[in-house]
């Protein structure tokens, strides 16, 4: 099948129901997209799916024909993206394994909220776990790139 990520149309040979998660990461070679729980609990795989915040190890790839995949690897390549910089001016990561879905739930928080309020960076962020408990980082991280 035809995928489209990050803007790249890749063909693939997979079973249909192969969750995107493992397409990514042991067919494509992408492993920006992290595995975390594999059961859709933990954020650590979230992608874009048409612009939604969607996580890659329950959805099945067969689902995804036409559809506009964007990756952590697709946010911005050079580290232009508002969150990225954002991100290292709050010095965010400590291990770093939950970080690339951090981000990209946050971008598709700022896609629709622009502006977000704490309760919205809140309710937007709280399916996304991190270990490490960079929380407060997270949240001071969304907050500069709003203002950015
Ligand atoms: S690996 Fe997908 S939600 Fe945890
Ligand atoms: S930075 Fe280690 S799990 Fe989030």
């Amino acid at each position: 099948m035809k995928l489209e990520i990050n803007g790249q149309v890749r063909e693939v040979d997979v079973d249909p129901d192969m969750p995107l998660l493992w397409v990514l990461r042991d067919t494509l070679a992408m492993t920006g997209t992290k595995y975390g729980c594999g059961i859709a609990q933990c954020g650590a795989c979230m992608v874009h799916v048409d612009g939604v915040a969607t996580r890659a190890c329950a959805t099945p790839v067969g689902t995804l024909e036409g559809a506009r995949i964007t990756t952590i690897e697709g946010l911005g390549a050079q580290g232009q993206h508002p969150l990225q910089k954002a991100w290292i001016e709050a010095q965010v990561p400590q291990c770093g394994f939950c970080q690339s879905g951090q981000i990209m739930q946050a971008a598709a928080l700022l896609q629709d909220k622009p502006k977000p309020s704490d309760a919205d960076i809140d309710a937007a962020m709280a399916g996304n776990l991190c270990r490490c408990g960079t929380y407060q980082r997270i949240r001071d991280a969304i907050r500069r790139a709003a203002g950015a």
